[in-house]
């Protein structure tokens, strides 16, 4: 893979036509878009349309978590749309990971096509330690939660995990190389951090083992997105 084919670019906008600007503006770059909860509310499945119709691939970021039944049946949805990857949470459970990834295996099977791949959240890069116990109550700390959640992902049959780049050395060296990781929490030395707590540059979350980084506001809000979408390309190079 080349280095660029390992950034997928967050399509955090509301509307329709600001996002398929941005793919245009994108498109030599970038070839894995990320169309998450915001847009896909706001305009729904013919983004998705439009992405490939240009010629790119979809991560679907919609972080299923729901009843086994309902998950599978969004997964299957997923599935017909032709999306490169969607996610789940693995906090749904071994059973909701399961039925999913069997109910698209299936379809793909079925139809001969390219089976999406499936990936679960663990614990979201904006939640560090104290959150996850304070509020959430989960009495683990945060790698071991990390990585009883990615071997439950594992054994369900999902392709990966989505996973702070913190995480990324721990889940890859416990689960080997066949296993996804694609690490949000991206920031570059001269971009702010935002809501993100557990970060790292886009270089050293590959070096760490994702195999994927989810990269938005480092790119989207600089003065000059392709500069810094180049200088990101540049840094990663070789990697
Ligand atoms: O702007 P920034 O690079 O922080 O955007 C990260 C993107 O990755 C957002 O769209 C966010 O929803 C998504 N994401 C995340 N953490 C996860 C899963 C997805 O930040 N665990």
């Amino acid at each position: 893979m080349k280095p660029s084919e390992r950034i997928i670019l967050a399509l955090d906008v509301p509307g329709f036509d600001e996002a398929i600007d941005s793919v245009w503006k994108f498109r030599d770059h970038v070839e894995i878009f990320k169309v998450g909860s915001e847009l896909f509310t706001s305009v729904g499945p013919r983004i998705i349309e439009e992405i490939h119709s240009i010629g790119k691939r979809v991560f679907l970021d919609l972080k299923f978590h729901d009843i086994p039944n309902t998950v599978s049946r969004s997964a299957l949805v997923a599935a017909r749309l032709g999306v490169f990857m969607f996610n789940v949470h693995t906090l749904g459970g071994f059973e909701m990971m399961k039925q999913a990834a069997q109910a698209i295996s299936k379809f793909s099977l079925g139809k001969n096509v390219d089976r999406p791949r499936i990936i679960g959240v663990t614990i979201l890069t904006s939640m560090d330690q104290a959150a996850m116990q304070d509020e959430l109550g989960i009495g683990l700390r945060l790698g071991p939660q990390v990585k009883q959640l990615a071997g439950l992902a594992q054994r369900a049959g999902l392709d990966g995990v989505v996973a702070s780049p913190e995480d990324a050395e721990v889940i890859r060296s416990r689960f080997g190389k066949g296993f996804l990781i694609v690490s949000p929490g991206i920031r570059p030395s001269w971009a702010a951090a935002g809501d993100q707590k557990r970060y790292l540059t886009p270089r050293e979350a590959l070096r760490r083992g994702a195999d994927y980084i989810v990269i938005g506001r480092a790119i989207t809000s600089q003065p000059d997105p392709i500069r810094a979408l180049k200088r990101i390309e540049e840094e990663i190079a070789g990697v």
